[in-house]
């Protein structure tokens, strides 16, 4: 059957697999054909995640991104890729007079660096094959709107995205293309534990989305695998928001 979308037979690494869009992508992916590396810190959710999976020879990798070393450790172990969908993220609520040096370290290590040091590795270790498609989970939070109290996940975020934009440009020459998905608000653990509002607030913010709900997983999911297509062979360094409509508002 004619399908510009196939990803099938591709072998794409995605982190974050153990939860959330992560997983969620993995499963996707599975299901379209794809051969999985998956990667995440808790081993039991990880193997929970890989048991998920449709098809076979998939193959799962715990790392802590945010550890060089342990990240640098994982892209040894890996196998040339066609696509990455890396998705591994934390989010931090604060005002600015009470931030924290550590916590600026830790969301910048997990959110932003290991997304510049994953794209080094892989290119270094020439992991990478022409052509292939590296997709990064950013958010509309630091690219298209903030909340209040959302400076240090919004700088991580818009770090991710000014990132790829650049490493688009560099690696177009070797057949990679780099793009990010940004997601609005989506039903995962990362999102339960980013509202300190009550479930009647989670219903009052819901209305400010003009499609009246808030993103499901697959909802990011299947824009990752567009850009992880050959429907998208012509898009580098683009973002692709996924938002319900909610940054129209
Ligand atoms: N949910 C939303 O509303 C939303 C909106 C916009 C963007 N996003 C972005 O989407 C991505 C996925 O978020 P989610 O909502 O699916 O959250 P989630 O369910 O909490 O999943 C986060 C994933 O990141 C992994 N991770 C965190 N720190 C890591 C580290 N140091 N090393 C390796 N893996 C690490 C976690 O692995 P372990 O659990 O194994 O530690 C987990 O698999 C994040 O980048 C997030 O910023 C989410």
């Amino acid at each position: 059957m004619y399908n510009p979308f196939s990803i099938e037979g591709k072998t794409v690494l995605v982190t974050g697999a153990s939860s959330g869009i992560g997983r969620c992508v993995a499963v996707e992916c599975s299901k379209m054909g794809a051969k999985l590396v998956l990667t995440g810190r808790d081993e039991t959710r990880l193997n929970e995640t890989l048991s998920m999976l449709e098809g076979p020879n998939h193959t799962a990798i715990v790392a802590d991104l945010a550890d060089k070393e342990s990240l640098n450790a994982m892209v040894s172990q890996l196998p040339v890729l066609d696509g990455v969908s890396h998705n591994a993220g934390i989010s931090k609520i604060n005002m600015i007079k009470f931030i924290k040096e550590e916590e600026l370290l830790e969301i910048m290590q997990t959110n932003a660096f290991s997304t510049v040091l994953l794209t080094k590795q892989l290119v270094a270790k020439k992991k990478l094959n022409k052509p292939s498609s590296l997709v990064f989970t950013s958010s509309v939070s630091g690219n298209d709107c903030v909340r209040h109290g959302e400076s240090l996940y919004a700088a991580s975020k818009g770090s991710i995205s000014g990132f790829a934009k650049a490493a688009a440009l560099d690696l177009a020459a070797q057949g990679v293309r780099v793009n990010c998905v940004n997601p609005g608000m989506v039903m995962t653990e990362l999102f339960k534990s980013a509202q300190d509002a009550s479930m009647e607030d989670l219903g009052e913010l819901k209305k400010l989305f003009p499609m009246k709900r808030f993103g499901n997983p697959e909802d990011v999911a299947h824009g990752v695998i567009y850009l992880l297509s050959e429907a998208s062979s012509w898009v580098t360094g683009a973002e692709l928001k996924i938002d319900g409509g909610y940054t129209l508002m």
